[in-house]
């Protein structure tokens, strides 16, 4: 220990830090830390996880060799495309019960999940499906067929095609 003629006190003997200096560098640092700290976690937090929904309006091509009251379910959508006589025309296959998908058969659709049936037009053969199959907007252009999820018609309506 080195002494320093007339102080008492060793230069390699620090000067105790005042309580007060003490408790203000501990709360700096304690701020500094939580905003590095939060800004960190703000940087790691998960991206948005919204999946943008696909549009509820499609494009189809209608083959020229569908026969009448044979559905074609174009694939990822719950839609049976339909031509007849009369025209084109889309049911939604979507159960009006609980929502399942109903599966089309020869008699018209059947819901896998309570056994609800439905007629070709989608009328309600069997419960507990509450209301008909709703009809999907269609519009017809050469042979390409744009179908529109969202929008319903009344059920019947069938568009001529060319
Ligand atoms: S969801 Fe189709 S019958 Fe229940």
């Amino acid at each position: 220990m080195t002494v320093i003629p007339g102080n008492s006190k060793s230069r390699l003997d620090p000067e105790p830090m005042p309580r007060r200096d003490w408790l203000g560098l501990t709360a700096l640092w304690s701020t500094a830390s939580a905003l590095l700290f939060g800004v960190l976690g703000a940087l790691r937090l998960p991206k948005a996880a919204v999946v943008a929904a696909p549009s509820k309006s499609f494009k189809i091509a209608l083959p020229e060799a569908l026969p009448a009251g044979e559905a074609l379910v174009p694939p990822g959508r719950a839609v049976a495309v339909y031509r007849d006589g009369e025209g084109v025309y889309a049911i939604s296959t979507i159960c009006t019960h609980l929502g399942c998908v109903v599966k089309p058969n020869a008699e018209g659709f059947e819901c896998p999940c309570h056994g609800s049936r439905f007629d070709a037009a989608g009328g309600v053969i069997k419960g507990p499906a509450p209301r008909a199959l709703p009809w999907l907007q269609v519009r017809v252009s050469g042979a390409d067929v744009q179908i529109d999820e969202g929008k319903t018609v009344p059920n019947g309506t069938k568009v001529k095609d060319a």
